[in-house]
């Protein structure tokens, strides 16, 4: 335990450190939906879009999602396209469908798995998240560590490894425990998130109205935005790629992306040149950007014209496409195609 020394103090769950966190955790709260409720299906959902999603982003899908489908069993019962549809947007799209097929596990099994060891077997659920749901839903003494909660640690215990080890997480991890208030898991876990999310920022960390300044031990030292320890991240890499758009009769050719594709399988997108070879590439219609992790591209949309449909297009009508779950790189490319036929104002 090198690197991050936990005094004997924190073990103790009155330590000053966990009644400030309380106390300033119960005064400034956000009043976010999925803290209304205590049903496993609705803190389940909560937690996968905020796996990779910010709070404030999911709080509107989250509610729509919810609407379309209230139990698990709509869940189960839904038609890929209307769950895509629901959740486009939101990225990171095997969270949609892991979330359809745990929703199929739960079903089968007659209800939602009450223990963390089931919890954590759920399709899409890792040690993160079933520790979120463990605690929020049930109160079970399991703490979480995602990112924010990490990010809090690293500096309260001057963890100095680099955050990208397994060991470095592992001895979070062993921070988090703990710190974890044994009679309160659902509000202990929270806090703490709560704080990463609001006061101990990245960049910038909001100290002076921090409630557990006087216990970090980083700002202590003066090294609050030195922690935690991040190696350096891979090179940005830039690629060009040009999309045609060919329409016909108020239709466009479109494909669907195969059930093995790295990116938004299932999704309906607009090819690239070169993917049909008799195809003719024409005018310059617009351009756009578009990052995935380290990759950003420019994507130039041109129009064009087909001989004969290649296996696996379709032609779709343009005032059906909000029917279908489009990829994102397909909508960024319709819409400079609307931007080019549009009349000026
Ligand atoms: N991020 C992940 N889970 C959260 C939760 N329950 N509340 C706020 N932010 C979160």
């Amino acid at each position: 335990q090198k690197n991050c020394k936990i005094p004997l103090y924190v073990r103790q769950t009155t330590s000053p450190l966990v009644v400030q966190l309380r106390k300033w955790y119960r005064r400034v709260r956000r009043d976010l939906p999925w803290r209304q409720t205590q049903d496993p299906y609705r803190i389940w959902v909560s937690e996968i879009m905020l796996q990779q999603t910010r709070v404030a982003t999911v709080v509107p899908y989250y509610e729509r999602f919810l609407a379309r489908f209230p139990t698990v069993d709509a869940l189960a019962a839904a038609p890929e396209p209307e769950l895509l549809t629901a959740w486009a947007g939101l990225g990171y799209y095997a969270r949609a469908r892991n979330l359809q097929r745990a929703a199929r596990v739960i079903v089968e099994r007659g209800g939602f798995p009450r223990d963390y060891g089931a919890i954590r077997e759920l399709p899409g659920v890792g040690d993160y998240t079933a520790a979120a749901i463990a605690s929020i839903a049930f109160g079970l003494p399991h703490a979480v560590l995602d990112g924010n909660v990490a990010r809090v640690l690293s500096r309260v215990f001057n963890e100095s490894g680099d955050i990208r080890l397994s060991a470095t997480r592992r001895r979070l991890q062993h921070a988090a425990d703990e710190l974890l208030d044994r009679r309160n898991p659902a509000e202990s876990n929270q806090a703490l998130m709560e704080l990463g999310a609001t006061i101990c920022l990245p960049r910038q960390p909001r100290c002076a109205i921090c409630p557990i300044a006087e216990s970090c031990e980083a700002r202590r030292l003066g090294v609050e935005t030195e922690r935690p320890v991040k190696a350096r991240a891979k090179e940005t890499v830039f690629l060009r790629q040009t999309l045609i758009l060919i329409r016909k009769r108020g239709r466009i050719l479109l494909f669907k992306r195969p059930p093995a594709s790295a990116r938004m399988p299932g999704f309906w997108d607009v090819p690239e040149s070169g993917q049909i070879p008799d195809a003719v590439a024409g005018a310059l219609l617009g351009t756009f950007r578009h990052s995935i992790t380290n990759h950003i591209y420019r994507f130039e949309v041109r129009s064009g014209d087909v001989v004969s449909v290649p296996k696996g297009f379709r032609w779709v009508r343009e005032s059906r496409l909000d029917e279908i779950p489009l990829s994102t790189t397909a909508k960024k490319a319709l819409l400079c195609l609307k931007r080019c036929t549009e009349p000026r104002s």
